[in-house]
């Protein structure tokens, strides 16, 4: 059993504990959170466990009944909150986008491998069987097109900017922004799906705090190009699409995935593969994180684990690729630049 703990108290740490705990893995023994209010109030969503809530820093770190700290704290806070865990022997399984800048990824994988610790970066659609199944429709590769990605939802809290507001979001300093939100899910579809582009570009559409509300990524490859189309500030019912050199592969979304549209352009004919999921999206990545720290000696276990970490390595440098092209700049590449 892994003892669990969390940083941030939104209720995306809520799905995920609940998910941990359907694995029957993990069991959530600690939570850290600003204020001893409200980390009382999160832990008393479990009231089947014993929580210990945290306001201290160092006191969280030094505490010995953790194994694993699940990050969900606004993005630029994931790097210091990561690095001191690892530091502090702890395995860390950080929210999307895991970090910011090139130099913070590599300082985290050098970090954890020195301490002998796992970084996982929780992107969750990567181990749900939709995203599977796509992958090995797409192996052996065939000869690819072209692709379509979308991912696009109004969020609430683009009422509160539009108020006058800066809520974490939509805020440089904490490294928002639609691409760092919802495009890591494509970025981890292309590369995942298609490999490294040989080159990529931004056009975002950049709101007055600096980062980008919506915006189009280009990503180009040898003889193809993949669209993704991102936003924050609207809401999307466009489908993905997949071009082969014998039909289309056609997505209702591109995380969870329960349905799996193909079109065979020989027979003319469209099938489509309806896909399970559980209500609990997360869980799927917890099991997988889970079985990998739970047997750190099992040889195909680790090949999983080093796949893992280069495809987050690589989103990452995808990331800062695009953001240097539509010249988004965040809070923490100011305070690396200093
Ligand atoms: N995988 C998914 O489906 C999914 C969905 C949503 C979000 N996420 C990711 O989860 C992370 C958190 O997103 P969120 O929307 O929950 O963020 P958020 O509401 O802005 O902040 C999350 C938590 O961090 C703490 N926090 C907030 N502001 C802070 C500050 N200024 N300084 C220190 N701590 C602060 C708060 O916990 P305390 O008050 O307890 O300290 C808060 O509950 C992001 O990386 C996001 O991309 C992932």
């Amino acid at each position: 059993m892994l003892r669990l703990a969390v940083i941030g108290t939104h209720w995306i740490s809520q799905d995920f504990v609940t998910a941990a705990h359907l694995t029957e893995k993990y069991q959530l023994t600690s939570v850290y959170s600003r204020k001893e209010a409200t980390g009382k109030s999160f832990a008393a969503a479990f009231p089947e466990q014993a929580i210990v809530v945290y306001t201290d820093w160092q006191k969280f770190l030094k505490a010995p009944d953790i194994d694993v700290v699940y990050i969900a704290s606004p993005n630029s806070l994931h790097f210091p909150q990561a690095r001191d865990c690892l530091s502090h022997g702890k395995n860390v399984i950080v929210e999307k986008p895991a970090f910011v800048t090139a130099k913070e990824m590599q300082t985290i994988v050098e970090l954890a491998s020195q301490k002998h610790c796992f970084y996982f970066e929780a992107a969750r659609h990567l181990h749900e069987p939709g995203f599977q199944k796509v992958k090995e429709i797409l192996t052996p590769a065939p000869e690819i097109l072209g692709a379509r990605l979308s991912y696009a939802k109004y969020s609430s809290r683009y009422d509160a900017y539009l108020n006058g507001e800066e809520p974490n979001i939509f805020s440089a300093k904490f490294a928002g922004g639609a691409l760092m939100d919802l495009g890591v899910y494509g970025l981890y579809c292309a590369v995942s799906w298609f490999g490294f582009p040989q080159n990529a570009l931004y056009y975002p559409q950049k709101l007055a705090s600096g980062v980008d509300g919506s915006g189009l990524a280009i990503l180009r490859y040898p003889g193809f190009d993949v669209s993704l189309a991102v936003g924050k500030n609207y809401d999307s019912f466009q489908t993905s699409e997949i071009y082969t050199t014998t039909g289309t592969i056609t997505l209702p979304t591109i995380t969870g995935i329960t349905a799996i549209d193909t079109y065979q352009r020989s027979s003319q004919r469209r099938t489509t593969l309806s896909i399970p999921l559980r209500q609990q999206g997360m869980y799927y990545e917890a099991l997988h994180f889970a079985t990998m720290m739970l047997a750190p000696e099992d040889p195909q276990l680790g090949a999983a684990y080093e796949e893992l970490l280069a495809l987050s390595i690589q989103v990452n440098q995808l990331l800062c690729q695009l953001r240097q092209s539509g010249q988004i700049i965040l809070g923490p590449d100011k305070e690396q630049a200093r």
